[in-house]
């Protein structure tokens, strides 16, 4: 059962694809303030105009949010959905790059709520008062959705629903992607895709970050590095490599850029109150936004993807599009100002001073008050729908694709979203780090994710800043291998983490020859998950709620229907602890190529588990099933699949050509 309840003028962002009539009254779930005058809140220490409030129970939990921090249950802190470009990702971290604002309250009778508001949305679950939760924003405009249904997961498939399918990659998508913030020359791509090969390392993708451009303008490249791009793409293709260039959202300011000149000439960039261009310094140095909330610019930017499909790309990755601003000439400014300041104060100078410019002049709230959107001849100030814009640039992609290559997969995934960019595109977690606890974060974004549409995803594996291990990788790695999105990527000036750069490649190559001997599971059981409103990984709590030790575990997911993943997560660990809230058998890839299984009564139990192996749990009674290795997807070898789990099990098989469009 779903409400709709509307609050003064909503903007309309599309996550919901389903017309629903707008109830009146207030949802019977919590209460609803609509402040005359702003009050201020103890919850958030602002200045709310709209809130919805509830006590919670306290068995009650809360689950949602997508890609957010800290725990599968949020209940105990607070969030704040406001697309953020933040590289450090630490607990205190109450913003990520997404901003997807479902929650589940889970309990003796569950609720979903939809809070679909593209401003800065704020959650307090739990965190000023334990037994309150309040979400809270700055303008009463927005829809308010509220489900009821018989279980938490019921909810989720009902919200699922009326958001509409979630984004359906190529085949290839599901195979293992090197990347690194730093390949350029041509050469050096080359050498990738060569050690990969020689190594026998399974490789499918290979990405180009920023370098590959041309002074980084999106939808060039370096003539001097790829004098024929096309040719060097079918090069590539010839051994079964897809290139996935990045694109950023900035457009390069400059005369005689193409790009540039033909947005500013149709007035398809976002502007300032004064009629002017908004500009901000990202990679390439200025930069113009197109307009992706205006429906011509939205069309036009997408049109742009053309110049490279037509050279024979088919995947992409959509990057700095929260968007992330270095900064303004407002901000450098200020800045400068603040330092002269400080230089002609007097010997008591105040180096805190100079603290604050760093903040101030990067990604600024006050910068996104300057931008402006015409959207569809409505004038709207950036930071009312700074949620929409990653969602809207990924969106304009999306709807190009059905023009430029019509009835053909194209893969794409974005930095920043929005619910409803899930049935455009997937998305990566962003800037995370080589340490430990983000394996953890990695696996526990998973389930919100899917909870909120989003199931083509996956985090940076080993980690995208500081310098990884072999060990960190390798464990890594062993839950990688189940995550649909699957890429090694790491910043520049960090240790290099290609798989041969390190003194065991046989172990890599066993691990990655792992995910490809679990494509032919993974995507089906994908595919179901998207073709069924189904979340691909489950919160243990989800599958058996009836059991507290299952509910409060939450390094564990649940895969598919079939199976349950249980990573090593820490240094220098032999194995791990692992609650079986039922009879598994407890499966080990090991490293000469067999498959080890072993029954486990329900009950908490301590596995060991190698450096080199892969462990997965298979639910009593079923089955999946697994191939041999391979080289690369189209390798995959049909003949070579057999079950792997509790004999007699079957299981029914998806399967599709892996590159047309579904209806
Ligand atoms: C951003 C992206 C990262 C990329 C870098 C350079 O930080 O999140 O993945 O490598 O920009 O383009």
């Amino acid at each position: 059962m779903i409400r709709k309840y509307c609050y003064g003028k909503p903007f309309e962002t599309d996550a919901v694809i389903e017309m629903l009539p707008v109830s009146p009254g207030n949802p019977a779930s919590g209460d609803v303030t609509v402040f005359e005058t702003p009050e201020r809140l103890p919850a958030s220490g602002k200045a709310p105009a709209f809130c919805w409030r509830r006590r919670l129970l306290p068995e009650e939990m809360v689950f949602g949010l997508g890609e957010a921090n800290r725990g599968i249950n949020k209940r105990g802190y607070v969030y704040e959905s406001f697309c953020t470009d933040d590289p450090n990702h630490t607990e205190n971290k109450i913003s990520l790059y997404g901003a997807h604002n479902f929650i589940v309250i889970a309990g003796n009778k569950p609720v979903g709520l939809f809070f679909d508001y593209p401003g800065r949305l704020h959650f307090d679950i739990g965190f000023t008062d334990p037994e309150w939760i309040c979400v809270s924003c700055e303008e009463a405009d927005l829809y308010l959705y509220e489900i009821e249904g018989a279980s938490a997961e019921d909810i989720v498939r009902q919200f699922r629903r009326i958001i509409g399918r979630s984004y359906i990659p190529p085949k290839f998508a599901f195979g293992f992607g090197q990347s690194r913030w730093g390949y350029g020359r041509a050469e050096e791509f080359r050498e990738v895709v060569r050690k990969h090969r020689e190594q026998q390392i399974p490789l499918d993708m290979l990405y180009m970050d920023i370098d590959y451009m041309d002074h980084y303008k999106d939808f060039t490249v370096n003539p001097e590095e790829f004098p024929d791009f096309k040719a060097f793409v079918e090069e590539m293709r010839e051994q079964d490599i897809h290139l996935v260039p990045i694109i950023d959202a900035g457009v390069k300011v400059e005369a005689g850029y193409d790009v540039y000149e033909e947005g500013a000439a149709n007035g398809y960039f976002c502007r300032k109150e004064d009629g002017s261009y908004f500009e901000a310094v990202v990679w390439p140095g200025f930069t113009c936004f197109a307009d992706v909330l205006n429906r011509k610019a939205r069309a036009w930017f997408g049109s742009k993807y053309a110049a490279l499909v037509n050279q024979g790309i088919d995947a992409f990755w959509n990057d700095m599009n929260e968007p992330a601003l270095f900064y303004t000439r407002r901000g450098e400014a200020e800045a400068e100002k603040t330092v002269r300041r400080y230089l002609e104060s007097g010997p008591d100078k105040n180096v805190m001073e100079l603290y604050g410019i760093g903040g101030n002049l990067q990604n600024s709230v006050r910068d996104y008050r300057e931008m402006y959107h015409d959207a569809d001849g409505v004038s709207v100030r950036h930071d009312r729908v700074h949620n929409l814009y990653g969602y809207n640039m990924t969106r304009a992609a999306s709807e190009a694709f059905e023009k430029i290559a019509p009835g053909k997969r194209i893969l794409m995934f974005s930095r920043a979203s929005y619910i409803g960019m899930h049935r455009y595109g997937g998305i990566w977690t962003g800037d995370n780090k080589s340490w430990w606890s983000h394996i953890l974060l990695n696996l526990k974004m998973l389930p919100s994710l899917n909870m909120c549409g989003f199931l083509y995803c996956g985090a940076d594996l080993g980690g995208f800043g500081d310098d990884t291990t072999e060990d960190l990788l390798l464990r890594w790695l062993a839950l990688g291998v189940f995550t649909p999105l699957m890429r090694n990527h790491s910043a520049l000036g960090t240790r290099f983490q290609e798989f041969y750069r390190f003194g065991r490649p046989e172990a890599f190559r066993h691990v990655i020859g792992v995910r490809y001997r679990l494509v032919p599971y993974l995507y089906s059981a994908y595919m179901k998950a998207a073709l069924n409103d189904a979340m691909l990984f489950r919160p243990l709590a989800f599958v058996y709620p009836e059991d507290e030790i299952a509910c409060h575990t939450e390094d564990q997911l649940m895969l598919g229907d079939e199976a349950m993943i249980a990573p090593v997560y820490e240094q220098n660990a032999i194995g791990r602890s692992v609650y079986l809230p039922e009879e598994m058998m407890f499966v080990k890839f090991l490293p000469d190529g067999t498959i080890s299984g072993e029954i486990l009564p329900a009950g908490l139990h301590f596995v060991r588990v190698a450096l080199d192996e892969v462990p997965l749990f298979i639910r009593k009674g079923r089955g999946i099933p697994v191939g041999d290795p391979a080289q690369s997807i189209p390798a995959l070898r049909e003949e070579t699949i057999r079950m792997v789990g509790y004999p007699g099990a079957v299981y029914d098989r998806y399967d599709d050509d892996g590159c047309s469009t579904l209806s």
